[in-house]
């Protein structure tokens, strides 16, 4: 019997996500076939053997559960056979933690160093979509030095700033003044030095989820997000109820095919390993369609769409699960 390390938490802006994935994922693990064991990473890093009641899982506390320091982390890590990190965002999704797994032997899930910390950083992404002849909106990178003038000669608003490296949508605004421009930087750069700049298309969001199963690629139909914002904020993503998810049948076949292949070729051309999901926007009007980023731990909630889209290709919560660590 396999024995599995399931990772959550972490030093990230998505820890709280994280732990909420982990829920979902112990809930629904193979417990006949696999044995397992759960870890919280604090936000200092610090490694806790958990084992207590999931609800814990639900909010910020779960470090007031029944937990035990792990004093050795590489002696404990290699008691097992494969760790399945559910660490999204900073940390525990851009390579840094799957470096350390390589380096001491240990098999994971999902995408490799390499993969991973492209997949994180938006700006290295938008450079390798570019590279992969993947239609994107019109953006622009900020550092240190920037004037106002000089982005607005280039991109016209409205306009919508995010952090290069970033998750769950926290430090993304909308701009459609210099005032708010302004405003947008200053909150991206909270997260992240550089700071992108794209220009705000009024699209549909559709993403599509990937999975390796068996040496073969499985490719999803396109779910579709109905944000009950203006754009899928971190309030829309995950406290509002308006919002909702589907998994649209009036899209042209067209555009499905597209966006499946634009998402298979990202799949490859970045060497994903094991599942990633790829966010696209339709605009419709236009009829034109961009790649938006890559997930490489997409989220993994009760309602989250990567196991929304595989069960629609037939593939259970628990049978996903399966698939990803007999992969890893
Ligand atoms: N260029 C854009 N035009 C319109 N909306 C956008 C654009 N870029 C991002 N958004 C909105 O912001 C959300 C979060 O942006 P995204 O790049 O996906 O960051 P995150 O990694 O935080 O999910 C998207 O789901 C979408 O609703
Ligand atoms: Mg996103």
């Amino acid at each position: 019997m396999k024995k599995v390390l399931i990772l959550f938490g972490g030093n990230s802006s998505e820890h709280y996500i994280s732990c909420k994935s982990a829920k979902s994922i112990i809930q629904n693990i193979d417990k006949k076939n696999f044995k397992y064991e759960i870890v919280g990473i604090s936000y200092d890093n610090k490694w806790y053997k958990f084992n207590d009641d999931l609800s814990y899982l639900d909010f910020h506390d779960w470090l007031d559960a029944n937990v035990l320091e792990i004093d050795n982390i590489v002696s404990y890590i290699k008691n097992f056979d494969v760790v399945f990190p559910i660490t999204h965002g900073t940390n525990g999704e851009d390579g840094k933690l799957q470096g350390m797994l390589d380096l001491f032997n240990i098999k994971y899930v999902g995408c490799n160093t390499l993969a991973s910390s492209i997949g994180m950083d938006k700006v290295m992404s938008k450079q390798l979509f570019k590279s992969l002849n993947i239609p994107q909106v019109p953006y622009l990178m900020i550092k240190e030095d920037y004037k106002v003038e000089n982005i607005l000669r280039e991109i016209d608003f409205p306009l919508i700033i995010k952090p290069s490296n970033g998750g769950s949508s926290i430090g993304i605004s909308k701009a459609s003044t210099k005032k708010e421009l302004i405003k947008g930087i200053k909150e991206a750069k909270k997260y992240d030095n550089k700071v992108l700049i794209e220009k705000f298309i009024k699209s549909r969001e559709l993403e599509i989820a990937v999975l390796q199963s068996k040496g073969k690629i499985i490719i999803s139909s396109p779910g579709e997000i109905n944000s009950a914002n203006e754009f899928y904020d971190y309030d829309a993503k995950y406290a509002n109820e308006k919002t909702y998810t589907t998994i649209p049948d009036d899209l042209p076949i067209e555009v499905v095919n597209k966006i499946k292949e634009y998402a298979s070729k990202i799949f490859t051309g970045l060497d994903c390993k094991g599942y990633a999901r790829i966010d696209f926007f339709y605009d419709e009007l236009n009829n034109e369609i961009y790649v938006n980023e890559i997930n490489t731990i997409p989220g993994f909630t009760s309602i989250s769409m990567f196991p929304k889209l595989m069960q629609n290709e037939g593939i259970s919560f628990s049978e996903l699960i399966t698939i990803l660590i007999n992969n890893a």
